[in-house]
């Protein structure tokens, strides 16, 4: 848990732009959520990967330079996403983690103090910054695809992988957790089905390659993924 410091840190509210932020084209003709990426959808279980993530036994396979994972709260992002890195040999960045890094608060603080509007703005920044950079396997905040800005550079960057559970799923996995203010409701489970509504289609249209985690752990979930980009490549 973040030590709390005093609003002062927090004082530089606008968030930069940045070059990337700037960028308007989009490599892959991406365009919001209107034009949704045919992305493939793996249910299957694996079964040809090495057991040893350790091993990075992924031998002249084409790897995308980036992969930015999205999904909702309670997906895995985080877990899977240093999981994957270490495996195929990449950095992890967790956008959340950087932001907090960066201001020296919590989320819930930043919540607190800027309100979802202020936290957006800085989430965008730090979006658009890490979404620059090479050779990393990155975790986002489960409201980042909110932004049209946002998806673009998640879309232009690198090869996107939505993380999907199901609502109650993920209800049960962020019930307990009191550090997701989005989900500080009178009625969390219903104010789940609410967020999805909304967020599932975006995080469909950004996405490459959409992975069922089911209740699966997070390294069965990785081997989706390797297994899926391999297949991708060959
Ligand atoms: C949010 C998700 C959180 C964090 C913030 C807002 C959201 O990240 O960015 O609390 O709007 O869904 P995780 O998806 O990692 O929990």
């Amino acid at each position: 848990m973040l030590r709390r410091t005093p609003p002062l840190l927090l004082r530089s509210a606008r968030a930069p732009r940045t070059p990337g932020a700037a960028r308007t084209a989009d490599r892959a003709g991406r365009q919001g959520t209107g034009d949704r990426r045919r992305a493939l959808v793996l249910r299957a279980a694996p079964r040809h990967l090495p057991a040893d993530p350790a091993s990075r036994n992924t031998p002249g396979m084409d790897v995308p330079e980036n992969i930015f994972l999205v999904g909702f709260m309670g997906s895995g992002k985080s877990t899977v996403g240093q999981h994957l890195a270490d495996v195929l040999g990449k950095a992890f960045l967790d956008c959340d983690r950087v932001l907090e890094e960066r201001t020296g608060v919590d989320i819930p603080y930043i919540f607190d103090i800027e309100g979802e509007e202020g936290f957006r703005r800085r989430e965008a920044a730090v979006v658009h910054e890490l979404t620059e950079k090479r050779g990393i396997v990155l975790a986002t905040g489960g409201g980042a695809v909110g932004s049209p800005e946002n998806r673009r550079a998640l879309a232009t960057n690198g090869f996107v992988v939505y993380l999907h559970a199901s609502a109650e799923l993920l209800y049960q996995r962020t019930s307990r957790d009191r550090g997701r203010p989005m989900l500080h409701a009178e009625d969390p489970r219903a104010r789940i089905d609410e967020l999805l509504a909304v967020r599932d289609p975006l995080y469909r249209a950004v996405a490459d390659l959409v992975i069922e985690t089911g209740r699966r752990g997070s390294r069965r979930v990785v081997h989706d993924v390797v297994r899926a980009i391999a297949e991708r490549a060959a």
